[in-house]
């Protein structure tokens, strides 16, 4: 018995040390189940089979499935198909076996539990040969090994915090610049929206040309900055109605050189954003300002800007001039090429206009007119699609639709990060950038709501600010457990954006 015993301690020994191996650099749970049970079929003894999940409570002590091997991602864990489907995590503080049956059959299943201290933290459910018990002491080994993979789970979701708080101090950084792009606005358009069509706008079409997805990213912090300057011109010019004079246009033109020198650092973000600032006026001709550069020496970050920054504001209505129409403005841009602009971003343009149109709708200022018809391209479907846009959705005032599509695209986009596993970094950014748009979408309703004096108005405003406070409590919460919260804001979302519109926005078609 001693010389099992020992055997066995060596077996475990082992284990942990090949275990530890993957647990602390791997950021993928699957990859550490698969790789616990590859090892744990070293040991005949146990009669294990190829397929196992992870279980961790969320705060509210309902278990998510945050990792699986050999069975289906089921993450709204209504699959009838799934073997552990209706599978109710028993609590227990041992390892102990239970049958469990599923419409797909009756299992075996051998329960690890994972804890922290006194914290249970879930557990890993194993699937085990139907015809075999094991007796008291492959239970205590199976106890054992608990013990240590709770060790090297607990470490993993470490990891996982820390490279979300890595984010987050990332984006914070990007955050305060964009609001010093943003606070510069403020005094031209009421709204900051231009600033971030003109990003949106910068980032679709830095696509169509082939930028990187890096480049891309630098390009959304920065793009928010290239008239950073005009902090620096009078009020006096910035605000005047009528048309500038030779004179007032010269010191106009300064904010380009102003920005630059604001500025000054020697990072990438700042240097790219100087360039932004510096040359978005320079023309692919050389007639531009401030420099007089041309062709390719002008940054193409800064090339790409101009075109998005002129086309945002020619058919944008200003208090000293009127909106042109799509049209016009497109044959314009087009014209430009080669003169005013770079004939390759003109192409990028050009290419990506089903999506310029979309965040024209998307990012609007003024008040959504409810009989408004869109002319919009369809816009290809995200990949994984979690939740799918239904017909019946459709509330029937065309900019609302198109608002609630693209919180069903984000949506998807979350589902992507999780289906695939991206992580912790790629979570915390396409989380920020859907409560920021669902921000935005609120208000724009809201403020149709209220300027058709909508009776409905007071319970949508609660309705949103709840959807909101949510949103935020999730971000707290992944903060504690990244793995568990992310499937926990998945099924929110999905419940919450179907109820609400199908219940609530779909009753705004009396706008209509
Ligand atoms: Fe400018
Ligand atoms: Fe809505
Ligand atoms: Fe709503």
């Amino acid at each position: 018995m001693k010389n099992k015993n020992d055997a066995q301690l060596f077996e475990i020994g082992k284990l942990v040390v090949e275990l530890s191996m993957i647990g602390g650099t791997d950021s993928n749970l699957d990859a550490l189940l698969e790789r616990m049970i590859s090892v744990l079929e070293k040991l005949p003894q146990l009669r294990l089979q190829h397929r196992g999940a992870i279980y961790m409570y969320s705060p509210r002590n309902s278990p998510v499935r945050v990792a699986q091997y050999g069975l289906k991602l089921n993450l709204l864990q209504e699959d009838e198909d799934d073997p552990l489907h209706g599978y109710q995590t028993p609590f227990c503080k041992e390892c102990i076996s239970i049958r469990h049956t599923s419409p797909a059959g009756c299992h075996n299943l051998l329960i690890l539990p994972l804890q922290n201290g006194l914290t249970n933290l879930g557990q890993v459910v194993l699937f085990a040969d139907p015809k075999w018990t094991p007796i008291r002491s492959e239970f205590d080994f199976m106890t054992d090994l608990s013990r240590a993979l709770s060790d090297i789970i607990n470490r993993f979701l470490l990891g996982e915090v820390l490279r979300m708080r890595e984010v987050e101090l990332e984006e914070s950084r990007a955050d305060a610049i964009r609001r010093l792009g943003t606070a510069s606005e403020y005094r031209d358009s009421d709204t900051g929206m231009h600033i971030m069509r003109m990003t949106a706008i910068s980032v679709v079409i830095g696509k169509a040309l082939g930028l990187s997805l890096e480049e891309r990213e630098l390009l959304s912090i920065t793009a928010p900055m290239h008239d950073v300057g005009k902090i620096g011109v009078a009020d006096a010019i910035m605000l005047k109605p009528d048309r500038l004079t030779p004179s007032e246009f010269n010191i106009m033109k300064s904010h380009t050189e102003i920005g630059g020198s604001i500025l000054l650092g020697s990072d990438t973000l700042v240097v790219t954003a100087r360039e932004i600032a510096l040359y978005h006026h320079e023309n692919w001709d050389g007639s531009g300002y401030p420099t007089g550069l041309s062709g390719e020496q002008i940054p193409v970050l800064a090339r790409v800007c101009a075109i998005a920054d002129v086309f945002d504001a020619l058919v944008t209505a200003r208090p000293y001039k009127e909106a042109w129409t799509l049209q016009q403005a497109i044959d314009w841009i087009k014209g430009q090429s080669g003169l005013k602009f770079d004939p390759a971003v003109v192409a990028a343009f050009d290419n990506a206009l089903p999506e310029i149109l979309r965040i024209r709708e998307l990012y609007r200022d003024d008040v959504i007119d409810p009989h408004q018809v869109l002319h919009l391209p369809e816009i290809p479907c995200r990949e994984v699609r979690w939740i799918s846009w239904d017909e019946n959705l459709n509330v029937g005032i065309a900019s609302i639709d198109e608002h609630h599509r693209y919180l069903f695209d984000l949506t998807n986009d979350l589902i992507n990060v999780v289906a695939n596993r991206l992580g912790a970094r790629e979570l915390g950014r396409v989380l920020k950038g859907l409560g920021e748009y669902a921000v935005i979408h609120f208000s724009a309703e809201e403020k149709m709501m209220e300027h058709l004096g909508y009776e409905g108005l007071a319970l949508q405003q609660v309705m949103h600010r709840h959807f909101l406070e949510r949103l935020h409590e999730f971000k707290r919460e992944i903060h504690e457990n990244p793995l568990v919260a992310q499937h926990e804001i998945l099924i929110f979302l999905k419940k919450w954006l179907v109820g609400h519109i199908r219940d609530e926005d779909s009753k705004l078609s009396v706008l209509v």
